[in-house]
């Protein structure tokens, strides 16, 4: 990354009373898993979402969908947190009050020791019945692709959020509610595409946040940030919180 941190971000950093972070795909970029939009690497550029992301997908083909995120969960599983996802546990530790609101389902910012999160797509380590919705505490996959529940013989489909499907409302109220009372609000990695995610920057914005985006790339995002960051989240994270709080945690593992 070329660019100097601008004084203002640092203080932004230090003296932000109401932090919240908005993550997305780019995140997790550096930990080996796939982003969604990306030319050549992008998920929905080698498979079609209409065939894997959506309830109707599912009903007509449960095995395909069950398998796809089996393969993405045991992908998840066999990735490590990135400093991008250290770099925001240690922002967490010296904000007064924090939020991490993340589009990502593979489970590693709670992995890195972040805790104060609002998974609004879901988590792939979740499991929960088709039809009822309700969530299975454990579910044992005994090679039926998908497995049933043992209880009421319903379907069983990772608790994520499918194409036409609605966000958990709780987690989405709060969301909303924790990007109008920011003052600063940092969104990283993401194409900001997705609604009603991508409207929160500027929720944030209009309500008086300082915003900032870090993401190698432009986008509709990039005209409203107060600053931009076109580097990636595990580069420019860590020289943020080093400059603001003179620390950052790494890598581990
Ligand atoms: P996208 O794939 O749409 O966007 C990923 C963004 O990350 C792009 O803007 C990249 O430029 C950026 N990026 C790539 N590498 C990066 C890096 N190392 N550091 C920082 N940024 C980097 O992914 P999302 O915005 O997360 O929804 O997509 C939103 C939603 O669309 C996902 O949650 C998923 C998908 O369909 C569901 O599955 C419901």
């Amino acid at each position: 990354m070329t660019k100097t941190i601008p004084a203002e971000v640092v203080e932004h950093l230090r003296n932000a009373v109401r932090v919240a972070v908005l993550t997305g795909a780019g995140v997790s970029a550096e930990s080996g898993l796939p982003t969604f939009r990306q030319a050549q690497t992008g998920l929905w550029s080698h498979y079609d979402p209409t065939e894997l992301a959506t309830p109707e997908a599912f009903l007509r083909n449960p095995r395909l969908v069950w398998d796809w995120y089996a393969y993405r969960r045991r992908m998840a599983r066999e990735a490590h947190p990135n400093p991008a996802h250290y770099a925001l546990v240690t922002l967490e530790q010296h904000a007064a009050n924090f939020t991490l609101i993340t589009q990502n389902i593979d489970g590693l910012h709670r992995r890195a020791g972040s805790q104060s999160i609002l998974e609004l797509h879901g988590n792939l380590e979740r499991i929960r019945r088709f039809d009822s919705g309700t969530d299975v505490e454990t579910w044992d996959d005994d090679g039926q692709t998908p497995p049933r529940c043992p209880q009421t013989g319903e379907l069983l489909r990772p608790s994520v959020v499918w194409f036409g499907e609605a966000l958990p409302q709780q987690e989405l109220r709060m969301a909303y509610s924790v990007a109008e009372q920011s003052d600063l609000f940092l969104a990283v990695g993401t194409s900001a595409l997705v609604q009603p995610a991508a409207s929160l920057p500027l929720i944030a914005k209009r309500a008086g946040a300082y915003v900032i985006e870090i993401n190698p790339e432009e986008t509709s995002l990039s005209v409203i940030a107060d600053c931009c960051f076109r580097g990636k989240a595990g580069v420019v994270l860590p020289i943020l919180v080093r400059q603001a709080f003179g620390e950052t945690e790494e890598a581990v593992g």
